[in-house]
C-alpha cells in the first residue's frame, strides 16, 4: 500500500508496534525445554490481547499464529511439539492485522551457548537489513535493496537465500511490489516511491542459496547443517531514511 493520510500512518504504526512487542515477548520466553507450540500460543495470546489477528492464519490458513523456524528450517516453520534445545538457532516471524492494517516483523535468536557460526550469520543479517534500509528511498531502484543485502553476505563470506525475499505490505500481508530479491537483480527496473510500504527481510545463510518445502506444506528448509538468519522490518519509504513501523518503543 501507499500511505495516504495520517490515519494510515497511525494505523500502521499501531500494528507495527504490536507485532514488534509480540516478537520481543516471545523471544523473552525462548529457553531450552519450551516447545514451539507453547511459544506460538504465547504469541497468539499476546496478539489477541491487543486486538490483532495473526496475518498468516487470516491470509493463508497457516496452522499457527506465528512462524517458528529452528536450525535447518529457514522460514514458515509450523509451531508444534519440537522442543527447543541449548544452542538452537530460532527464527520467529510475527505478522498481524489490526483495523485493516498489516505489519510484518521477524528475527533470529540463538539459545545459549552461541556458536561462532550462528553469531556470524545473525550479525551479517542484521547488518544486511541496516544497509538495505539505507538504500531504500523514494526514487531509488528497488534492486538496490538486494544489492546491499548480497554485498553484505559476500563481504561476510556467507550466502543469500534467493527464492524468498522482501515484499509490499500494509493492507494485506503480501501485496505490490511483489517479490523483492535479496540479491542484485539487474533486470529489475522497479523504482521505490514515496509513501510506499514494504518489508525488508534479508535471509543470510551459511552456504544455502535456496530453500525448499519439507513436505508438510509450509516449512522451508535448507540442506542439513546449513543455517539461515533473518531480520525483518515493515517500512514506509520517504525521500530520506525509511520510517520503521515495527519498533517496540
Ligand atoms: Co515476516
Ligand atoms: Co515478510
Amino acid at each position: 500500500m501507499s500511505i495516504n493520510s495520517e490515519k494510515d500512518l497511525q494505523g500502521l504504526r499501531q500494528i507495527g508496534r504490536v507485532v514488534a512487542r509480540c516478537l520481543q515477548h516471545m523471544q523473552s520466553k525462548l529457553e531450552p525445554g519450551i516447545t514451539t507450540a507453547e511459544l506460538d500460543s504465547i504469541g497468539g495470546h499476546y496478539l489477541s490481547l491487543h486486538g490483532a489477528r495473526s496475518a498468516p492464519q487470516l491470509t493463508y490458513n497457516f496452522p499457527g499464529y506465528t512462524c517458528i523456524s529452528v536450525n535447518e528450517e529457514a522460514a514458515h516453520g509450523i509451531p508444534g511439539p519440537r522442543v527447543i534445545k541449548a544452542g538452537d538457532l530460532v527464527n520467529i516471524d510475527v505478522s498481524a492485522e489490526l483495523d485493516g492494517y498489516f505489519a510484518d516483523t521477524g528475527g533470529s535468536a540463538i539459545v545459549p551457548p552461541e556458536s561462532k557460526l550462528h553469531l556470524q550469520i545473525c550479525s551479517a543479517a542484521k547488518r544486511a537489513l541496516e544497509n538495505a534500509m539505507l538504500e531504500a528511498r523514494a526514487g531509488a531502484k528497488l534492486n538496490r535493496i538486494g544489492y546491499a543485502i548480497e554485498a553484505e553476505a559476500t563481504r561476510s563470506g556467507l550466502t543469500v537465500i534467493e527464492n524468498i525475499g522482501s515484499h509490499g505490505v500494509g493492507r494485506a500481508l503480501h501485496e505490490e511490489p511483489g517479490f523483492i530479491a535479496g540479491y542484485y537483480d539487474k533486470h529489475d527496473r522497479r523504482i521505490l516511491r514515496e509513501n510506499q510500504v514494504i518489508t525488508i527481510e534479508p535471509f543470510i545463510s551459511s552456504g544455502g542459496r535456496e530453500v525448499f518445502e519439507n513436505g508438510d506444506g509450509w516449512t522451508l528448509v535448507t540442506n542439513p547443517g546449513v543455517f539461515t538468519a533473518q531480520y525483518e522490518h515493515t517500512l514506509v519509504i520517504t525521500k530520506g531514511k525509511p520510517l520503521i513501523m515495527t519498533l517496540t518503543a
